[in-house]
């Protein structure tokens, strides 16, 4: 094992993946492996895990380095498993999310529980704070973001599933590209690197983990409601679990999605989820938004807007 690499991603190199839903960000819990008890204890341990556990030499995976100790016993490991991604295609849906997706080369199609998520492997590279392919009617929003042009290190970041895997063999993303929010700090790493992707070329992944899921309609009261909500980039889990309960289900659960954006131009997949709702009468698309000038509020969408100094403030 690389004594570089935290021990959560080591360990995908040996093909054991732990459970995560933070992705390594030691708020989860869930990556607990049992080590010697003297191995130092994190502030993350201290916070996720009790103090029997402590004693005991339970760790978090993702809070501590091979080289801290000599062996380790797993506690839980899922059925995920590395993959070589090919990306297939790469579209802006607003001004700063894009559309990525991926086939896996070794052209094996993957099964996964809608809401799903997969962990990428982004390599040292150069990049540039601007998007090498952004169309021209997309420009004007990227006029305040500072042209940098930098290095970074190998990391590692998670990305939801917004497919169901029922539909295609893809592996379909919805990624926010992190811009710096000022001068001395670089952009989001990994949001930049995969979103600069070009078509055609692969990365490494390892998933798919099935940590957040619905219950199976079969076990559910059909008429207990489903409230999803969610914002920008984030729906992306939403997306395949409404998709899953409406066509691969054919749930008539009563399903409310409100989906919360900055501006029109910022919610994406918006005809797909009105045709969805159009079409299934128990789905309920409730787009809400927080920035909005005199004539996106008076649209007749339908959009509710958010006000507030917070901008989480009273619909009206
Ligand atoms: C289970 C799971 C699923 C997820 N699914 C999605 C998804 O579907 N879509 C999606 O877009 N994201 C998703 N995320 C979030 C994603 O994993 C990344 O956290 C996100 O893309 C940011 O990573 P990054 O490398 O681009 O940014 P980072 O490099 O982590 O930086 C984040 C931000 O902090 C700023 N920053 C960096 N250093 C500093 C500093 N010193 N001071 C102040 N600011 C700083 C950067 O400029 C950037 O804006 C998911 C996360 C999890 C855990
Ligand atoms: S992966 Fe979540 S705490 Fe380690």
């Amino acid at each position: 094992m690389s004594s570089h690499e935290n021990l959560l991603d080591s360990l995908i190199n040996h093909d054991i993946a732990l459970p995560s839903t933070c992705g390594g960000g030691g708020t989860c819990g869930r990556c607990k492996i049992k080590v010697e008890s003297k191995v130092n204890m994190t502030s993350a341990d201290k916070s996720q895990l009790t103090e029997q556990e402590l004693q005991a030499g339970y760790r978090l995976a993702c809070q501590h380095n091979s080289d801290e100790l000599k062996q380790l016993t797993l506690v839980d490991v899922t059925m995920a498993a590395s993959h070589e991604l090919r990306l297939i295609s790469s579209v802006f849906l607003s001004p700063y999310i894009k559309e990525l997706r991926f086939k896996s080369v070794s052209g094996e199609r993957l099964e996964f529980k809608a809401g799903a998520f997969m962990r990428f492997f982004i390599p040292a590279a150069q990049a540039s704070s601007i998007p090498v392919d952004l169309p021209a009617d997309l420009l004007h929003h990227w006029q305040e973001v500072l042209h940098m042009d930098y290095e970074h290190l190998a990391c590692s970041r998670n990305y939801s599933l917004a497919n169901g895997d029922a539909q295609t063999d893809e592996l379909v993303f919805t990624v926010k590209m992190q811009t710096s929010p000022n001068q001395k700090v670089k952009p989001g790493i990994g949001s930049s690197y995969i979103c600069n992707l070009a078509p055609g070329k692969t990365i490494e992944a390892v998933g798919p983990f099935e940590e957040f899921f619905a219950i199976e309609s079969a076990k559910t009261d059909p008429t207990s409601p489903m409230v999803l909500i969610g914002a920008g980039s984030g729906m992306a889990p939403l997306k395949a679990l409404i998709e899953e309960q409406l066509i691969k289900f054919n749930s008539s659960r009563p399903i409310h999605f409100y989906f919360g954006a900055r501006t029109q131009a910022d919610l994406i997949y918006r005809d797909a989820f009105r045709q969805l709702a159009a079409t299934f009468p128990n789905f309920k698309y409730i787009p809400v938004l927080s920035r909005v000038t005199s004539t996106e509020g008076n649209s007749g969408d339908g959009a509710k807007i958010c006000t507030g100094s917070s901008g989480r403030g009273s619909e009206h």
